[in-house]
C-alpha cells in the first residue's frame, strides 16, 4: 500500500522517493486496535511514531484523577518526539482512538538520519514550531474563549484533519464520545452538550454517534473566532 499521508509527515518531506523509502526500511510497524494504550506518561521512550493509518488520542491525567485530552492525531501525524529529542519520560500517554497502523523510529536511527540530512530537521523544527504554536492558542483559548468558542474551534480543528465533503456538508468523523469531546476543550460534558445542542438548533451542524457534520461553515467559523 502506498502510505501518501505518511509520505507528506514532516519526518518524510524532504526526502526524495528513493531516501523516504530507505528511511521507512528502518522504521518498525506496529499495529493496536482501538481503545489500546500505546505508550504511557510517565514511561520513559525512545521511539517517535508516525501514525500510517487510523486516529490516535494523547492524554493526560491530572493528580486528581481528571483527564484531559491534548490532541486527537490522524495519518501523516507524528508523536513521541519529545522524548526523542530529550531524552526523558512520554508527557503524555498515547492511545488507539480507532484501528491503528504506525511506524516507528527510535532515537538513535532518527540521530544518524538527522547529523546526514539536515534538511529533516529542518522540517521537524518546523512540525514542533507549529505544535508550540497551537499549545500557546489553545493555553490562551482557555482563558479567554467561553466553550462554545472552543468546541466550535475544536471542531474545525478536527475537520480540518478528518473532514469529507459529503451531500449535507463537511462530515467529520471524529471518533470521539461527547465526554472525550469535552476532555478536548477542557468542559464538562453537560457544558459541551449544551453548546453542541444549540448549534444544532441553530442548523450550523448535525451531531451524530462520534461524529458531526458541517452544515454552516462560515458561521461555525465566525463562532470559533
Ligand atoms: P512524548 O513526550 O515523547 O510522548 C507524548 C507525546 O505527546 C509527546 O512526545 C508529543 O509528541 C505529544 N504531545 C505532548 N503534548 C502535546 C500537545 N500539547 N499537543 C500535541 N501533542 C502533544
Amino acid at each position: 500500500m502506498v502510505d501518501y499521508k505518511v509520505n507528506s509527515a514532516p519526518l518524510f518531506a524532504a526526502l526524495d522517493a528513493e531516501a523516504a523509502d530507505s528511511l521507512k526500511a528502518s522504521m518498525k510497524e506496529y499495529r493496536a486496535r482501538r481503545g489500546e494504550v500505546i505508550f504511557v506518561e510517565g514511561e520513559p521512550g525512545d521511539t517517535l511514531f508516525v501514525i500510517a493509518e487510523g486516529k490516535v488520542t494523547l492524554g493526560h491525567s491530572a493528580k486528581d484523577g481528571r483527564e484531559s485530552l491534548l490532541a486527537v492525531l490522524g495519518p501523516g501525524e507524528m508523536f513521541g518526539e519529545l522524548s526523542v529529542f530529550d531524552p526523558g519520560n512520554r508527557t503524555a500517554t498515547a492511545t488507539a482512538l480507532t484501528d491503528v497502523r504506525v511506524m516507528g523510529l527510535s532515537r538513535d536511527v532518527l540521530r544518524n538520519w538527522l547529523l546526514a540530512r539536515p534538511e529533516v530537521s529542518l522540517k521537524l523544527f518546523q512540525a514542533l514550531a507549529q505544535r508550540l504554536r497551537r499549545t500557546e492558542g489553545a493555553m490562551a483559548d482557555l482563558v479567554f474563549s467561553d466553550v462554545p468558542g472552543r468546541i466550535a474551534k475544536a471542531i474545525l480543528e478536527l475537520s480540518d484533519k478528518f473532514g469529507v465533503v459529503n451531500d449535507e456538508g463537511l462530515f467529520v468523523p471524529h471518533d470521539l464520545t461527547q465526554e472525550e469531546l469535552a476532555q478536548l476543550v477542557g468542559a464538562s460534558r453537560e457544558t459541551v452538550n449544551k453548546a453542541l445542542a444549540e448549534f444544532a438548533s441553530r442548523g450550523w451542524l448535525k451531531v451524530e454517534q462520534r461524529s458531526v457534520t458541517i452544515l454552516d461553515l462560515e458561521r461555525l467559523r465566525r463562532r470559533a473566532a
